[in-house]
């Protein structure tokens, strides 16, 4: 399956998404890389662990720079490592980064690439279930600052994306249904459809069966590949995005991001969102209860009784300036619609954040 996603007038780009892909990447790669390209791949030791030798076996390369992954390594000390195996590769500007690895990777690599020699192209072979549905796509890249997460960074399409969802696989149970949170972002904001699909296949998608996961992940792509290209630097519509981001980022902070992978915050996010529209009656009743089995379905989450929603209104308030001074709310209005709202007062927000079980 190709997925086209137009990114600019001179930057588009496919996402293949396929399984066993992992293991052809040159020759998926030949359209975007001419005859004697350099390639340099980056990624982990715990990934190329897993998925080294099915990586080299279909891209002979160099040896790969591994750095480590994970949100702590997400850092500029990081990105200087890739530059300085990218110099003593003597890479230089026709050469093309492959970045095999989890969003951390993508959007560090990606960096890389967006700034070595003023810019490379790259490929981005994600292997989370997050960097395949979202963070590969877009351009977004960078890394994070001492003061706040992606404070660094910059837009750089990578040249192709390849997904292979049977990467999934080596994934922990945990890591896995923290990006079908996400999935179930695009489902509310997008695609009825997919709800569908979701609610009737959930055992078989939770399995990892590649038959149920390709065309979620397909339609997650589509959706996102239409919104970015819609609104490539963020305007407008790419803030659809952000359903359930408001409170979940909010939720990561406020427990320092050691408590939740950032989907789990998410899906407490869509909570608070989808409670806020059920209240103002902007939401119908089964709809609410709809999303809220499917979240239900999907399992435990971390728990939040002891975080304090004041702290949590507090951390919103600081997002808010960085918006110019209004919170830009997304509200499912149904499943697959959404509006934007900046009317939330705080003793709505408050009322919704106890209403999903956070302490006064
Ligand atoms: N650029 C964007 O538009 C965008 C969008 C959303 C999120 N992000 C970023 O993505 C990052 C999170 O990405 P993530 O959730 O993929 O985290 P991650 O890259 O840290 O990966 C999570 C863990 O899974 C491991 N892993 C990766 N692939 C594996 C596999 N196939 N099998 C077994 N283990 C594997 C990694 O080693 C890591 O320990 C955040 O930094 C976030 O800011 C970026
Ligand atoms: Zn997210």
């Amino acid at each position: 399956m190709r997925i086209p996603v137009h990114a600019g007038p001179r930057e588009g780009y496919a996402v293949e998404i396929e399984n066993g892909l992992l293991g052809g990447l040159a020759e998926i790669m030949r359209s975007v890389s001419p005859e004697g390209t350099r390639r340099v791949v980056l990624s982990s030791p715990r990934i190329w662990r897993l998925h080294g030798a099915t990586v080299a076996a279909g891209l002979p390369s160099p040896d790969p720079i591994l750095v480590p992954d994970g949100e702590r390594a997400k850092q500029l000390t990081t990105v200087q490592r890739v530059y300085e195996a990218l110099i003593r590769a003597n890479a230089d500007r026709t050469a093309q980064l492959v970045v095999v690895g989890g969003g951390v990777l993508g959007d560090l690599g990606g960096f890389a690439a967006a700034t070595y020699l003023r810019g490379i192209a790259y490929v981005q072979v994600p292997t989370t279930l997050l960097a395949q549905v979202d963070s590969a796509i877009g351009g977004k890249v960078g890394v994070n600052h001492a003061l706040g997460k992606n404070l660094i960074g910059a837009f750089h399409h990578p040249r192709l994306v390849v997904s292979d969802p049977l990467v999934l696989r080596t994934l922990s149970r945990r890591e896995f249904r923290a990006g079908l949170y996400e999935v179930v972002k695009y489902a509310v904001i997008a695609s009825r459809p997919l709800f569908d699909r979701l609610v009737e296949d959930l055992p078989q998608i939770v399995a990892r069966q590649a038959a149920a996961l390709l065309p979620v992940i397909s339609e997650c792509c589509r959706i996102k590949a239409e919104v970015v290209g819609a609104d490539e630097r963020e305007h407008g519509l790419r803030r659809i995005l952000n359903f359930g981001h408001t409170a979940g980022h909010a939720l990561e902070a406020v427990t320092k991001y050691r408590r939740f992978r950032h989907g789990e915050a998410v899906a407490y996010g869509m909570r608070v969102a989808a409670w806020l529209a059920r209240a103002r009656g902007a939401l119908a009743p089964d709809a609410y209860d709809g999303l809220d089995e499917l979240l239900t379905r999907l399992g435990p989450l971390p728990a939040v009784g002891d975080v304090s929603a004041a702290a949590c209104l507090e951390a919103m308030r600081h997002d808010k300036k960085v918006l110019r001074g209004t919170l830009h709310f997304v509200l499912p209005v149904g499943i697959g619609r959404t509006a934007i709202v900046t009317d939330v007062t705080e003793p709505e927000l408050a009322t919704a954040l106890r209403a999903i079980g956070l302490r006064l």
